[in-house]
């Protein structure tokens, strides 16, 4: 019988030629004012050339203030055009589609560039964890960003790639519109779910104005929402249920998405997204440095992972509030399942997948349609290859220790898990590997 995993998943308007697609991951590739480098395809060519059927891309702004860091490439202009499309070509090249994630952090940011200090939001709140600090947008405002999302779209399609994601889910703007834990606006954006969902409609309504129908249009959702997971947010409200979830998907695909990526958790990181075996407090005190001025009480937070007691415990709540290890791999496919029995179109669902046998009995569950990966993949570029060739699970697996994400805001994205390397020396060499070849050779 033929693999699950390995039969081809025709969307409307795309075909993949497996069940595997890389799940977006960001990280500081590019130049400082959003222009793309030789890095950023390097990256994504390792994924595809191990075999993922379609690369969901990075994090990519679509508008100036919508950055939430330095050097991650923007689609805000047309001169960003080329580079996009030497990506796709580089992909496209290994025989593997690429969909660029459309993106807009809102008042969510790590590092804000000299351009833009402050965010903006459906709010005019602080977000509670770190105080990054955002106006409130007004109808003006919401209007010239679905705009942006609508242009970035049309670019993608110029770049000839192969279709696009909103950035929905995992607190950014979308985010900031559709939960019921943040958005607190009085007008036609905020009160009603039906409100909260006008923003990403008018969205969708825009993209499809703008590109027509026959372009891959698909939006990352975080369905369950779990905004006060953490024990020091316990007087927030606790946000979307996967019920609310399942009712926007139905409006989204009525409004034209042609698929579903499932995530979970009200911001970025959050306890269950990206779920971790353990928190190194030691590594975040060195890196969260950072971020020390983004925020009103970054610099709080600082002090608090530095300290021996206080660190430790924000790395117990933060654990607590996760998923045990053992319960990462799959650990959104009950959110994945309830949206697809709300929706007819295909549903992708990320969280921990690295085993052939989970991810073909959760699309022969009737789960989900594909699973999308990030840290495996990084730990193991190679992974879809090695299942194509019999293994059902990786040497040496990613182990959900959370490095490669805490090292993100300062460091090259990688693995950055020792154990899994003969030494650090061989582990920063592959770190490294990302800047060969050069931008001038
Ligand atoms: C370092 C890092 C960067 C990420 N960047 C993004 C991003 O830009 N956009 C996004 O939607 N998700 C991002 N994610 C979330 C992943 O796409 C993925 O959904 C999540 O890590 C769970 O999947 P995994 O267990 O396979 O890593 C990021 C995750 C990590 C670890
Ligand atoms: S550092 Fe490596 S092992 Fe740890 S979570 Fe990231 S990819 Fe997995």
């Amino acid at each position: 019988m033929a693999d699950l995993v390995f039969e081809p998943l025709a969307f409307k308007n795309l075909t993949v030629k497996n069940r595997v697609f890389r799940s977006n991951i960001s990280g500081r590739f590019d130049n400082y004012d959003g222009s793309g480098n030789q890095a950023r395809i390097n990256w994504e060519v390792k994924f595809a050339r191990g075999g993922v059927g379609a690369i969901i891309s990075s994090f990519v702004p679509v508008h100036p203030r919508g950055r939430i860091i330095p050097y991650y490439a923007t689609i805000d202009r047309d001169d960003r055009i080329p580079f996009w499309r030497a990506v796709g070509q580089a992909v496209h090249a290994h025989d593997c589609k690429f969909i660029l994630q459309l993106s807009h952090g809102g008042r969510q940011r790590d590092i804000p560039d000299l351009e833009h200090p402050k965010g903006q939001s459906s709010t005019d709140k602080r977000d509670p964890l770190h105080g990054f600090e955002c106006d409130r947008m007004t109808v003006a405002d919401i209007k010239e960003v679905v705009a942006a999302f609508a242009e970035g779209a049309r670019r993608a399609r110029e770049a000839g790639l192969d279709g696009v994601e909103l950035h929905g889910a995992n607190g950014y703007l979308i985010t900031q519109f559709l939960s019921s834990a943040i958005n607190d606006r009085q007008d036609e954006y905020g009160g009603s779910l039906e409100n909260r969902a006008r923003f990403v409609l008018d969205i969708v309504k825009a993209i499809r104005a703008k590109v027509g129908h026959d372009f891959h249009l698909q939006m990352k959702i975080s369905a369950t929402e779990f905004n006060n997971a953490l024990l020091i947010l316990r007087l927030e409200k606790p946000g979307n249920t996967v019920q609310e979830s399942a009712q926007v998907c139905q409006w989204l695909v009525d409004a034209g998405v042609d698929a579903i990526h499932v995530s979970t958790g009200s911001s970025f990181p959050h306890p269950r997204n990206p779920a971790g075996s353990d928190l190194d407090v030691e590594l975040l005190s060195q890196t969260y440095d950072q971020l020390a001025t983004s925020g009103t009480t970054t610099f709080r937070n600082l002090l608090l992972f530095h300290g021996h007691v206080t660190g430790e415990l924000f790395r117990k709540q933060w654990l607590d509030a996760g998923v045990p290890a053992d319960e990462i791999e799959g650990l959104t496919l009950p959110d994945a399942r309830a949206i697809k029995q709300a929706v007819p179109v295909p549903i992708i669902c990320t969280g921990g997948f690295q085993t052939a046998s989970v991810i073909r009995k959760a699309i022969a569950d009737g789960d989900c349609d594909a699973v999308s990966i990030a840290r495996p993949l990084v730990a193991n570029n190679d992974l879809v290859a090695q299942f194509a060739a019999g293994r059902d699970r990786a040497e040496r697996p990613c182990t959900y220790c959370n490095r490669c994400l805490l090292h993100v805001v300062e460091s090259p994205l990688g693995c950055y898990e020792e154990s899994r390397f003969p030494s650090r020396e061989a582990m920063l060499r592959e770190v490294l590997s990302v800047f060969q070849p050069p931008p001038f050779p």
